[in-house]
């Protein structure tokens, strides 16, 4: 039930929005949903393809540059189209805007990893021919992009003709009207080289600034009773030409191969063309069956089952699938706040991924959360030159966007002036030291990136009057810019000090070798960690009498509100209508903030301050960020506002498939698919991960049946299932364990079953 995405309109009115949902990708290379034989001149569409990471840089144009500005940006850009085959059935080309579409359906397969298209046409002239499209982007293979299509006639015996392109002539997509969208800077690769070789069509394109090179390396075959094949190349492109005798149905397959200077080195084509030569006898079925292989064995710790309700099924797993195939999975790459299905936000990693992606790649998959923050290591040095830019003498400020490092943001109050994005990489590494004990990593990347860090606290903030205070930061929320003493930041910072305390601490204990070598290394000073200390007990935590709540920050009270409720619809988003001085002055959140803060470290306040300032923060919350729903129905969960979390939920889950925020065609909101399972797993399944362990507290909506979901923990595989009358947890894999169940132990035994009643009997059982 619910693997499969169905568009069925024949109309073809929403071809950008199902091109996002459509896309392809494996954490390398992602393709957009589109049809292989191109649209109409006028029609609105956006042909992409991209590499994780793979980029160029383009001039940021300030009317007023100030000190530390960014002169320079960094964009993923779209490479060598592989995707186009024509198709002529005699002399009549296959479109769908021409001639008449009897049938029509695509679809995505998430259990089987790939996309299809089903369509009978009837051409001008009356022919009638079924076309059947399949697609993927191999989990294998990171470098393979194969499409087979089988052609049919019905009532004809006519020849039908593949032409087939490699298109090194490629631009990026601009919309001059949207803030979250490029304007200008749309063509910036160059071909640099064309050639049929070897039976390979073969383009390379090189970066105007960057240099980066990519190149497509592209075999064909068909399958047909007798056919004339041609290639043909231009400056730009490859064409191959086949023309197949008619009567039978005939099938062309395509295996496109992506290589890049940043994976590959300089030998792109040669290591194309090696591909193409170990994939000689590989047919699009055998991928086929190498996809569903690596997708049983990721859904089998991955799934969530959702009993009761199919529409909200399609909506975690199409979110899980989507975080999989958006997800780096080598060096060089991290996960983008658009994956790798659209251009929005340039391919850039945020603190998306630590908040909002990683915590589900960490309880499922932790050898893919561990890449994102060994990616995050490998710029620290960048984050150490940009707070000297910044300056601060010592530690690590890291950049809002970026893909290899520099800070690309150009509007520093709700970009640079996120600081938080510092300790949430710090937060992200001591969730994964909690969830996985790997102290191997604690020992190195991670002991560094927290020393580091915490130094940023040290040059940004200041005791005054007892108190450790930070001035002029953003913190989540961007309708509220450039304040004193944002809680969530101060918050945040002091977890950060205060482990980077505890790790040093650590190390004199256990390997005063190895925290000689990091002293060394980062020259950090024995008073250094005093100072954290002091800073981390210090810390000043904005709270207000009268309200009871943790005040967002020293001046948020004393604005005026913003009424919300007389705001007319066509007004949202704000940040498009008003001024963003308009919007500061003003009580009004674009996303979650004190609220992520109280998810994130929930035993820093009393469950009254928390509540208190949930029910404030709530009605002053547009929700214009698809980063919001998510923390506000998780924390609904854990208040007991069970119709709250589940309608957040319904928000988040589906966000995209009904493009709730009318933008999806720009790409896939991938923190929300992240906010999904954080609904699910920490909103109804009450999951959190503190140094005493694993904690849960399952409840079940009222109109579902059940749900299920497993975890890793420390060595372990579990199993939740919640039901109307009963909680069940199962130890898969690895030895006993006691978690905390709703504020009491429970000790989880190995290969056993424990059943908790609703009534509160318990029972358990051989698995
Ligand atoms: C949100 C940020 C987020 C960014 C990328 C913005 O709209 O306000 O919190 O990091 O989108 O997803």
């Amino acid at each position: 039930m619910a693997w499969k995405v169905i568009k069925s309109e024949k109309d073809l009115k929403n071809l950008l929005l199902n091109e996002s949902l459509l896309s392809l990708g494996n954490g390398y290379l992602g393709v957009r949903g589109n049809f292989e034989e191109g649209y109409t001149e006028d029609a609105k569409t956006i042909r992409g393809t991209y590499l994780n990471a793979f980029h160029d840089e383009t001039e940021i144009k300030y009317g007023e540059r100030l000190h530390g500005f960014p002169l320079t940006q960094q964009k993923v850009l779209n490479v060598i189209d592989g995707q186009s085959v024509d198709i002529y059935i005699g002399d009549e080309r296959f479109s769908l805007f021409e001639g008449e579409v009897l049938e029509f359906e695509r679809s995505l397969h998430m259990d089987r990893g790939f996309a299809e298209r089903f369509i009978r046409w009837r051409s001008p002239e009356g022919l009638e021919t079924k076309l059947h499209f399949r697609r993927l982007v191999s989990f294998t293979v990171k470098e393979l992009f194969a499409i087979n299509i089988r052609v049919e006639p019905v009532n004809h015996s006519e020849p039908v003709t593949f032409v087939s392109t490699v298109d090194g002539d490629v631009s990026n997509y601009v919309d001059v009207n949207d803030p979250r969208l490029a304007s200008g800077h749309s063509k910036r690769l160059n071909v640099t080289d064309v050639r049929h070789e070897h039976g390979l069509s073969i383009v390379r394109d090189m970066a105007m600034i960057t240099n980066l090179e990519v190149a497509c390396v592209t075999a064909t075959a068909v399958e047909a009773g007798a056919y004339i094949f041609a290639s043909h190349s231009t400056d730009t492109s490859v064409q191959e030409t086949y023309e197949c005798e008619g009567g039978e149905a005939v099938t062309f397959t395509k295996f496109n191969a992506y290589t890049d200077t940043l994976r590959h080195g300089n030998a792109l084509v040669e290591t194309g063309i090696a591909i193409q030569n170990l994939q000689r006898d590989t047919k699009f079925n055998d991928l086929l069956r190498a996809q569903r292989e690596y997708l049983d064995h990721f859904w089998s710790v991955s799934d969530v089952e959702i009993d009761g309700d199919a529409e909200l099924q399609e909506g975690i797993r199409f979110s899980l699938y989507q975080l999989l195939q958006s997800v780096g999975k080598d060096p060089f790459s991290n996960i983008s706040a658009k994956g790798l299905s659209g251009e929005g936000y340039e391919g850039h990693y945020f603190w998306d991924t630590e908040i909002y992606m990683l915590p589900v790649f960490l309880m499922t998959q932790p050898a893919i959360a561990k890449n994102l923050l060994l990616h995050r290591y490998s710029i620290l040095e960048n984050a150490k030159m940009r707070a000297r830019v910044m300056g601060h003498e010592k530690g690590a400020l890291f950049p809002w966007r970026t893909i290899t490092g520099p800070e690309s943001s150009a509007y520093f109050p709700a970009g640079t002036a996120q600081y938080h994005i510092s300790a949430d990489i710090a937060y992200s590494y001591i969730q994964y030291y909690l969830v996985t004990k790997d102290e191997e990593l604690l020992r190195n990347e991670m002991a560094e990136v927290l020393f580091e860090t915490a130094r940023l606290w040290i040059e940004v903030g200041h005791m005054q009057d007892g108190q450790f205070r930070i001035d002029s930061v953003t913190g989540p929320d961007e309708y509220t810019c450039i304040v004193n003493n944002n809680y969530y930041t101060n918050v945040m910072a002091k977890h950060n000090l205060a482990w980077a305390v505890k790790v040093y601490r650590y190390l004199e204990r256990e390997d005063d070798k190895q925290l000689r070598k990091l002293e060394k290394k980062t020259r950090l000073e024995k008073h250094e960690v005093t100072d954290w200390q002091e800073a981390a007990e210090n810390m000043f935590l904005p709270y207000d009498e009268k309200l009871k709540i943790n005040e967002q920050d020293d001046s948020f009270l004393r604005k005026k509100r913003w009424d919300l409720g007389n705001t007319p619809k066509e007004k949202f988003p704000l940040l498009l209508h008003y001024h963003p001085l308009t919007l500061y002055r003003y009580q009004v959140l674009k996303q979650a903030d004190t609220v992520l803060a109280h998810f994130l470290l929930e035993d820093e306040e009393s469950i009254e301050t928390i509540r208190n300032s949930y029910d404030y923060y709530e009605e002053l919350t547009t929700h214009d960020s698809s980063l919001s729903y998510c923390v506000y129905g998780i924390m609904a969960s854990k208040l007991g506002y069970k119709d709250k979390a589940y309608s957040y939920f319904k928000e988040t889950a589906r966000l995209d498939l009904d493009n709730i925020h009318g933008n999806t065609k720009d790409g896939l909101h991938m923190a929300s698919m992240g906010g999904t399972w954080l609904s699910i797993v920490s909103g109804f399944g009450g999951l959190r991960v503190k140094e005493d362990g694993l904690s849960l507290a399952p409840w079940l909506p009222e109109n579902w049946n059940g749900l299920g979901f497993r975890l890793r923990f420390q060595d372990r595989l579990i199993k939740v299932r919640v039901e109307q009358n009963r909680i069940i947890y199962t130890l898969i894999e690895g030895k006993d364990l006691t978690i905390t169940h709703h504020g009491r132990e429970l000790l989880l035994e190995s290969g056993r079953e424990t059943v908790i009643h609703r009534n509160g009997s318990m029972q358990k059982a051989l698995i």
